[in-house]
C-alpha cells in the first residue's frame, strides 16, 4: 500500500480493544440445576476506557469480571486481554483487583499493606511498579498520609477502602477490575469516593472495569455503561457518557446528568421485562 494514511501493523495494535469478550457463556451448576450466569456475550473495552458493568444482583457482573481476569473460565466463547488468555495475563500481573470489602491484612500497617503487593509484583510485572515514594504520593491524594503508621482497624470502613484503591493503582497494572468496591460504604461516603476514584484514575491512566448496581455511580464515573439484564445474564445495551472530564460534583445537578440517569434507569427497567 502507498497511502500514507494506511494503518500500520504497530497502529492496528494500539488501536485494538484492549479486552475482547466474544460469545462468552457461562453455566454454573447448583443443585443439580444449570444456571446461565452468563449467556453469548460480547464486549469490547479500549486502552484507558472507563467502562461500567451495570445491573441487578445476578446478571452476571461478577462472573464477567471475574473471568476477564482469568479467576473463572468461559463455559463457551473467548477472551483476550492485550492478545493474551486471561490467565497469562493474570500470571503477566496485568491485573489489579478492587474487591467489595477493602481485605487488608489486619496485622501490617496502611502502607505495609499496599507495599506488601507491590513488592509481591515487581519483577514479576511487565509493566512497572509504582516505586515507595509514589506510593506515599497517592496515598496523600486519597488524605491517608497521616494514617500510612495506623492498622486497618484504626480506620473507618470509607478509610479502609481509600487505601484499597491506593493498593490497586499503586501496582502500575494496565487494568483495574473493581467488584462493587463502594457498595458497603454509607451513601455519603460512598458519594465522596467517586471523586476519589476519578482524581487518583486521572493521575494513573489505566483501563478501569467497574462493577456496580447504582445508576449514579455508573453514569458519573464511566466513558461507557454496558446494562446487563438476569437470567440468563446478558448485555441488554451499551451508552456512551458523553459529560466532559474532569467530572465534579455539580455536574450531578445538571439536565445532561438527569437524561444520562433517566436513558439507564428506562434500559434497566426495560432489561427486566418490566
Ligand atoms: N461459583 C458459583 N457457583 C454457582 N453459581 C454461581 C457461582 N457464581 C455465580 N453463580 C450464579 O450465577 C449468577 C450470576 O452471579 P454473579 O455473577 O455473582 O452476579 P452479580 O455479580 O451480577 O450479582 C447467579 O445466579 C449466581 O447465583
Ligand atoms: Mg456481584
Amino acid at each position: 500500500m502507498t497511502n500514507s494514511h494506511a494503518t500500520t501493523g504497530s497502529d492496528a495494535v494500539a488501536n485494538a480493544p484492549l479486552v475482547e469478550v466474544r460469545g462468552v457463556s457461562k453455566t454454573f451448576r447448583q443443585r443439580g440445576q444449570a444456571v446461565d450466569a452468563l449467556r453469548d456475550v460480547d464486549l469490547s473495552i479500549g486502552r484507558g476506557e472507563f467502562v461500567s458493568l451495570l445491573g441487578p444482583s445476578g446478571c452476571g457482573k461478577s462472573t464477567l469480571l471475574r473471568i476477564i481476569g482469568g479467576l473463572h473460565g468461559p463455559s463457551t466463547g473467548t477472551v483476550t486481554v492485550d492478545g493474551l488468555d486471561p490467565d497469562a495475563a493474570r500470571a503477566g500481573k496485568q491485573f489489579g483487583l478492587v474487591p467489595q470489602s477493602p481485605a487488608l491484612l489486619p496485622w501490617r500497617t496502611v502502607a505495609q499493606n499496599v507495599r506488601f503487593l507491590t513488592s509481591l509484583h515487581r519483577g514479576r510485572a511487565a509493566h512497572s511498579v509504582m516505586s515507595d515514594p509514589e506510593i506515599d504520593g497517592l496515598l496523600e491524594a486519597v488524605g491517608l498520609s497521616a494514617f500510612a503508621g495506623s492498622y486497618p482497624h484504626e480506620l473507618s470502613g470509607g478509610m479502609q477502602q481509600r487505601a484499597s484503591l491506593v493498593r490497586a493503582f499503586s501496582l502500575g497494572a494496565p487494568i483495574l477490575l473493581m467488584d462493587e468496591p463502594f457498595a458497603a460504604l454509607d451513601e455519603i461516603t460512598r458519594a465522596d469516593m467517586r471523586y476519589l476514584l476519578l482524581d487518583l484514575w486521572s493521575r494513573i491512566n489505566t483501563t478501569v472495569v467497574f462493577v456496580t448496581h447504582s445508576v449514579t455511580e455508573a453514569a458519573i464515573l464511566s466513558d461507557r455503561v454496558v446494562v446487563m439484564a438476569a437470567r440468563p445474564g446478558r448485555v441488554a445495551a451499551e451508552h456512551r457518557i458523553d459529560l466532559p472530564r474532569p467530572r465534579t460534583p455539580e455536574m450531578e445537578d445538571s439536565p445532561e446528568f438527569h437524561e444520562t440517569v433517566r436513558v439507564l434507569r428506562a434500559d434497566l427497567r426495560e432489561s427486566h421485562g418490566r
